[in-house]
Formats: C-alpha cells, sequence, structure tokens
C-alpha cells in the first residue's frame, strides 16, 4: 500500500531533498535513464533526476509516432533552456508495427506498454549499462490500474510484474505518492516553467488513447490536426483537460454538394481536481460552434463533430 502525500502535508522542499538523496543512494555512481514524455509528471522527475545525477541520467524523449505535433522538439527545447540535455530516440516504426491490426482498448495498451518498457527502454538500458529507469507514475495512475478500470502504461510493481524479471532494469518513481495537484507544486519549486509545469495532462499512450479502433500513421495525422485545433482554441478556457478523439464509425455527410461518407471527431473538455470523477466543462455554445466550424475546415474527411456531456464515472477521461 503507498502512503499518499496530500497537499495538506506536502512539505515541497523536503519531498524534494528526500526524492533527490534516495535515487542517489539507489543509483550509487552508476547511471539511469529518464524517460521523459514532455507531460507534467515526466518532467518533474526529469528535474529532481537531474539533481541527483546530473550528466549521469539520460533524458530520453521516445518518438514514438503517437505525440502530439512538433512535441519530441518542443520539449527538447523547454529543457534545453534549463540546462538539461534530452535526446530523442526515434521508434515510430517499432509502435504502429506493434499496433497493426489491434482494436481493442487493453491490447492497443499493452502493445504500447511492451514496445516502451520491453523493446526500447530494454535496448537503451541494455547497450548503456544503466540498471535503472526514472519514470513519472503518480499515484491516480496506481489506482486505475489496480481496479482493473484501464491498464495505465507505467504501472507494474502495483499489478504483480516484476521489471527487472520482465524488461532487465529496476524502475524508480519518485512521484508514486502524489496526485496531479502535488505534482505541480513541485514542478513549480524545482524551477519548471508554467508551460511545463500547468500542462494539460497528457497519457503515455498519446494519441492512440484518442483512435477508436486501428491505431495507424493516417489516423493518427486526422487525430493530431484534430488536437491543434482544440487545443488553440481551448487553451484558455481553464480546464483540467480536453481532447479530441477520432471514432471508427463514419457518417453520411455532404460536402461541395456530394455525398461525402467521412470521420466523426468527438470532442471531450474536463473540469476535475485529480482526474478520478470529473464533468464535462460547461463551454459556451458560440466556443463549440467555433470548434465544429475549425474542425470541419481543417481536418480534412471530418463531416461529424460532437461534444461529450457524460461524467468520469461511469466515462474516464480517454477513450480508450
Ligand atoms: P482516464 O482516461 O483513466 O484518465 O480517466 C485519467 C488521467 O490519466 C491519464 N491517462 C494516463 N496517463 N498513462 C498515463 O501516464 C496512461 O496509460 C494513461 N491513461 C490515461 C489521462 O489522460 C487522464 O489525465
Amino acid at each position: 500500500m503507498i502512503e499518499e502525500i496530500t497537499l495538506h502535508d506536502l512539505d515541497v522542499d523536503k519531498f524534494i531533498a528526500d526524492r533527490v538523496s534516495e535515487i542517489q543512494s539507489i543509483v550509487g555512481d552508476g547511471t539511469a535513464i529518464n524517460a521523459l514524455s514532455g507531460g507534467v509528471d515526466s518532467s518533474v522527475v526529469t528535474m529532481i533526476g537531474h539533481r541527483a545525477l546530473g550528466t549521469r541520467l539520460r533524458n530520453i524523449i521516445v518518438e514514438n509516432g503517437i505525440m502530439r505535433e512538433g512535441e519530441a522538439e518542443q520539449v527538447v527545447g523547454f529543457f534545453r533552456e534549463l540546462g538539461v540535455t534530452v535526446e530523442v530516440a526515434d521508434a515510430k516504426e517499432e509502435f504502429f508495427a506493434a499496433l497493426k491490426g489491434v482494436i481493442d482498448p487493453e491490447e492497443k495498451r499493452e502493445a504500447i506498454t511492451q514496445t516502451f518498457y520491453k523493446k526500447v527502454f530494454g535496448r537503451m538500458v541494455k547497450e548503456s549499462g544503466a540498471k535503472y529507469l526514472l519514470q513519472g507514475t503518480i499515484l491516480t495512475d496506481i489506482d486505475e490500474t489496480s481496479a482493473g478500470i484501464k491498464r495505465q502504461h507505467n504501472v507494474f510493481a502495483q499489478i504483480g510484474i516484476d521489471p527487472q524479471e520482465a524488461f532487465g532494469y529496476r524502475i524508480i518513481e519518485p512521484l508514486i505518492q502524489l496526485r496531479k495537484a502535488g505534482v505541480r507544486i513541485v514542478g513549480q519549486a524545482l524551477g519548471l516553467s508554467p508551460e511545463l509545469f500547468a500542462r494539460i495532462p497528457f497519457p503515455g499512450p498519446a494519441l492512440a488513447a484518442r483512435i477508436i479502433g486501428e491505431v495507424t500513421p493516417e489516423r493518427v495525422e486526422t487525430v493530431r490536426k484534430a488536437t491543434v485545433v482544440l487545443e488553440k482554441i481551448l487553451k484558455d478556457v481553464n480546464a483540467f483537460q480536453y481532447m479530441a478523439i477520432l471514432h471508427d464509425d463514419r457518417v453520411t455527410g455532404m460536402r461541395n454538394g456530394k455525398r461525402d461518407f467521412g470521420m466523426q471527431i468527438e470532442v471531450r473538455c474536463w473540469d476535475s481536481v485529480d482526474a478520478r470523477t470529473a464533468k464535462p466543462t460547461r463551454l459556451a455554445y458560440d466556443v463549440l460552434e467555433t470548434i465544429a466550424q475549425e474542425m470541419i475546415e481543417q481536418v480534412s474527411g471530418v463531416v461529424s463533430v460532437t461534444y461529450n456531456i457524460a461524467t468520469k464515472p461511469p466515462s474516464t477521461l480517454e477513450a480508450v
């Protein structure tokens, strides 16, 4: 059982100092690899790990082909300004090969987990001689995986998987006792810019969590474009998270006076404190209209745009 550090109990300076010395004592004079996605959690781990190990920590962002537009370069840039070097590892083909023909949501998540941890990080750890992987798992990730709701891509020990046996390295999780709000406070104290510590959450399975049905490069491109449109329109609404989802079914529409059997995009925008429960944001109708219009104009092949008004539960935030 992991003991939660609530916001009330969080002593930020002590938390950072404790995690830094913990990492130093575990890794000793060895090296470690840091799995950076550019999300809030892994960005905070990167700063803690950098304080603890400096250049003995290799920060890797995996270009898995399912990230948002320009994401890897953007994250490398953010960290360059903080004096932290981040390497980009290209694994697009491996991810698309693993996702080919996979439709079931849990199988999709499993394919992504295996490609990240067994193939890509497994190979890096072997090649570099590192024995440890740092990652940004938080308490909410564990709750949902242990409850059998959703297999979060980064949870192992708590569901009986020994990473050493399964992948050949040990995993260090400095944020395991925190939830999102606590992580953000720690991030701010570590000097991350608001662009990073206040970023909306983004899941490890990335845009694949927003594609119903098969994840192909073409379908990812559609969701990626829809995400650009949505994030631009909603960036100032102050919601917990928002996302565009590509449905599997097509619907009849019309374009230029002709029948167009087109794609459907579902928009979700959530108010939440810790992602355990959530309510749809009451977006103004003219905002919804702008979303629909721009989505249809800018994402080719889309003829239907819907806004989800279900709550979590029974919905989850992501569609997959
Ligand atoms: P759900 O969809 O379960 O999401 O309501 C709750 C929060 O977790 C994020 N999420 C993930 N984060 N690995 C992650 O690191 C995952 O596999 C994963 N799946 C969902 C989701 O974006 C939301 O913020």
